[in-house]
């Protein structure tokens, strides 16, 4: 466990749908547990899927910091990198732990290296780690319906995950790349503690031109931007920081040509179907 970072809603950009798919999974039934039960009883799992950078970490941090519930940030490696029959426990303990303390959210990130098809090819030890995980979710052996334990993954490998596990997620969000108003508003906000001469109209180009870029992208793009008044300076050791010019739209052309997206239209085709088969739709 790790002391996690402050992030709030408002710093995740578009995404309207998967966040009021989270107010009511995991926000409302926090506040209100005698409201939600039996039929309204919350899904046990969330799953995040999604195409790399899209904001899928960035949602398991904001409901660490928003939910109220205790938070639980597991990496699925720290599981399976421990000595035989070590791994198990730590999935026991973890769940154990996580139902003494509730309300309880389990953030799982890159959960495909966890919840992978089981093969022959698993080593015995994975493979047992795997079942605990499976068996736990379950609530084995508990009193089910009074556990308010939220499971949420994260994976930009939908694709990969077991059928067993992925029936557990009862809801599955698509967390797709951002639309042109919300790369705009990623760019407002980037630049809100920067001096720069970008208008509304520039921040309208910036969207028109980045379309397929993803989250990161668009901040691979405005670091790159900033990059460009620095390259101007001829003196860095003595320039004073008031010297420095403002970023300008032009800054962000020559990005362009240089920060390009880093998902490829057959990938999200690939996410797009997986959605269509699986995933909760409302996207
Ligand atoms: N919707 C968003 N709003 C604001 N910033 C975003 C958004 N999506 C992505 N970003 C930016 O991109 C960075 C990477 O996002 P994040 O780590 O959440 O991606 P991810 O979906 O978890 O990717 P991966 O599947 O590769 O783990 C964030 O730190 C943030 O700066
Ligand atoms: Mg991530």
């Amino acid at each position: 466990m790790e002391e996690a970072p402050k992030v709030e809603w408002d710093d995740i950009a578009g995404l309207a749908h998967a966040k009021k798919s989270i107010q009511e999974i995991v926000v409302w039934p926090m506040l209100r547990p005698d409201i939600f039960t039996g039929l309204r009883r919350p899904p046990k799992g969330l799953l995040l899927f999604g195409p790399p950078g899209t904001g899928k970490t960035l949602i398991g941090k904001c409901i660490a910091s928003q939910s109220g519930a205790t938070f639980f940030n597991i990496s699925s490696s720290s599981l399976t990198s421990k000595w035989v029959g070590d791994g198990e426990k730590m999935v026991r303990t973890m769940f154990a732990v996580a139902r003494r303390h509730q309300p309880a959210v389990i953030f799982m990130d890159e959960i495909d290296s966890l919840l992978s098809q089981r093969t022959d090819k698993d080593v015995e030890s994975t493979r047992r780690i795997k079942t605990e995980f499976l068996v736990q979710f379950d609530g084995c052996g508990h009193s089910r319906d009074t556990d308010r334990i939220l499971i949420v993954g994260a994976t930009n490998r939908p694709q990969e995950i077991d059928e067993a596990a992925r029936r557990r997620f009862g809801k599955r969000l698509y967390i797709p790349l951002p639309d042109r108003d919300s790369r705009i508003t990623m760019a407002r906000h980037l630049l809100r503690d920067q001096v720069h001469s970008v208008d509304e109209e520039g921040l309208g180009l910036i969207g028109d031109r980045t379309e397929g870029y993803s989250g990161s992208d668009m901040d691979g793009l405005c670091r790159e931007a900033a990059l460009g008044p620095i390259r101007d300076i001829q003196d860095i050791v003595h320039v004073r920081l008031d010297e420095v010019r403002p970023m300008t739209l032009e800054d962000f052309v020559v990005a362009l040509t240089q920060v390009r997206q880093s998902v490829g239209d057959e990938e999200l085709d690939g996410y797009r179907s997986w959605n269509l088969m699986y995933g909760s739709l409302g996207e």
